[in-house]
């Protein structure tokens, strides 16, 4: 077979069904390279900051990894803005839906809500914007996290001296990340939280 013979699904055999499921597991093995791709789009977007998102991306995967972060936070700083491609007004929801059947639950709730976080550094200067718009997630277990997350990779990250990793670096990552078995509770580890900072890994790393 090489293609289906129903024009409207509720004709579609068994046969058929058994056959666009091999299809589609064949196509999501390539997921992470069309993220990779997309990464690489972002360049395009958003003009005026000194860096471009792509490079922003990258910076702040740069630092989680000096940091001695974990592969699932250093795959979530890379990809956290990459809704910014289709999804300008909830770019962070977008993200996060990405990231959330291959990543621990801790960092897709960051990617999801750093948006609010994030208004922490610019909200003052805007109107209509609320600076302590994170305050809504106030005793929420990954607040701090997110507090972390913002501070030291994303705010941080439009600095055009900075000495930030290729984009190549990360590809076995996130090659790795999108392999995984979807919604795998090992993976997701519902209410696990790991340090953003690990002192041990980042000077192993720096060697
Ligand atoms: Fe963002
Ligand atoms: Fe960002």
């Amino acid at each position: 077979m090489e293609k289906v013979s129903f024009t409207q699904m509720k004709d579609g055999t068994k046969e058929e069904y058994e056959f666009l499921t091999a299809h589609e597991i064949d196509h999501t093995k390539h997921t992470a390279d069309r993220l990779l791709r997309a990464l690489v789009d972002l360049d395009e977007g958003l003009s005026g900051y000194q860096i471009t998102r792509l490079g922003h991306s990258v910076q702040s995967a740069t630092r989680a990894y000096r940091d001695g972060a974990d592969i699932d936070w250093i795959v979530s700083a890379l990809l956290h803005d990459i809704g910014d491609i289709y999804a300008p007004y909830n770019h962070d929801e977008y993200a996060a839906t990405i990231l959330k059947p291959f990543v621990r639950e801790q960092c897709t709730w960051v990617v999801h809500t750093h948006g609010d976080f994030q208004m922490l550094y610019y909200g003052q200067h805007l109107e209509g914007f609320d600076q302590n718009k994170r305050d809504r997630h106030k005793g929420h277990p990954y607040f701090d996290d997110n507090a972390e997350f913002c501070e030291r990779w994303d705010q941080s990250s439009f600095d055009p001296e900075y000495d930030t990793l290729p984009i190549e670096f990360f590809a076995p990552m996130v090659r790795e990340v999108f392999d995984r078995p979807p919604y795998s509770p090992d993976v997701i580890r519902a209410g696990a939280r790991e340090p953003l900072q690990n002192a041990e890994i980042a000077a192993e790393r720096a060697t």
